[in-house]
């Protein structure tokens, strides 16, 4: 059985016959990937910006063996996201949902308790800059940036972001994963950017 299947086991009721925002497509491929980044993260407290109907929130709780907990948040701008979030929690009591704007997530909570980040939301410069911003003021470890290759606002502010010398995150990989993209129609290939926090071993 697939992790789609699964997620359809799950999730299809609620979704069926609904055109979906973009996606996680959970194929062996995207499988295959994120076994391999889980693998190099090993994510312990997660966040993900940008729920939708919940197929990658579903593919990181089924495949990350090593998390104690996972959160998300998204405005809710399309009627699906509220009953797939109560689907989650019904599968994972763990999971905890909140219906939020993502820009104001420095402020109403601190990201300080996430080790790690999946920023799926507003895929807009401004909206990329200030969950990048968010993420780098609570000092989240493993920053995951989706869909890198879409947007040459992202990746400049990435690049920008990595630069600078005050800053200790650097790009440490390259994730390519099956998308169910409607900007780009129909299936296709996304790229995520790993971010992480290096800090020099002082100790030596
Ligand atoms: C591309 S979809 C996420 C796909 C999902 N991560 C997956 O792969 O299954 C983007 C989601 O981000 C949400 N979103 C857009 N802007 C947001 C914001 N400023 N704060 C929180 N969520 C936002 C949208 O409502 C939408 O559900």
């Amino acid at each position: 059985m697939t992790l789609q299947d699964k997620y359809d086991l799950v999730f299809l009721n609620e979704i069926r016959g609904i055109s979906l925002e973009g996606h996680m497509e959970l194929t062996a491929n995207t499988e295959k990937t994120m076994v391999e980044l889980l693998d190099k993260v090993k994510p312990k407290r997660m966040l993900e910006i940008g729920f939708n109907a919940g197929h990658s929130a579903f593919m990181w709780q089924t495949l990350g063996t090593t998390l104690e907990y996972f959160h998300a948040v998204d405005i809710c701008q399309h009627q699906y996201t509220k009953p797939c979030s109560q689907i989650m929690q019904t599968i994972f009591p763990e999971f905890k949902f909140g219906e939020m704007d993502s820009k104001n997530l420095g402020e109403t909570r601190s990201l300080i308790e996430y080790d790690t980040v999946f920023i799926d939301g507003d895929h807009t410069t401004e909206g990329f800059t200030a969950d990048l911003h968010s993420c780098m003021m609570g000092q989240v470890d493993n920053i995951i940036v989706d869909d890198w290759d879409l947007s040459r606002g992202v990746r400049h502010t990435l690049q920008d972001a990595v630069n600078d010398v005050n800053n200790p995150y650097q790009i440490t990989g390259f994730y390519k994963y099956d998308n169910d993209n409607i900007v780009r129609g129909g299936r296709t290939k996304s790229v995520i950017a790993l971010v992480q926090r290096i800090i020099p071993d002082d100790t030596v």
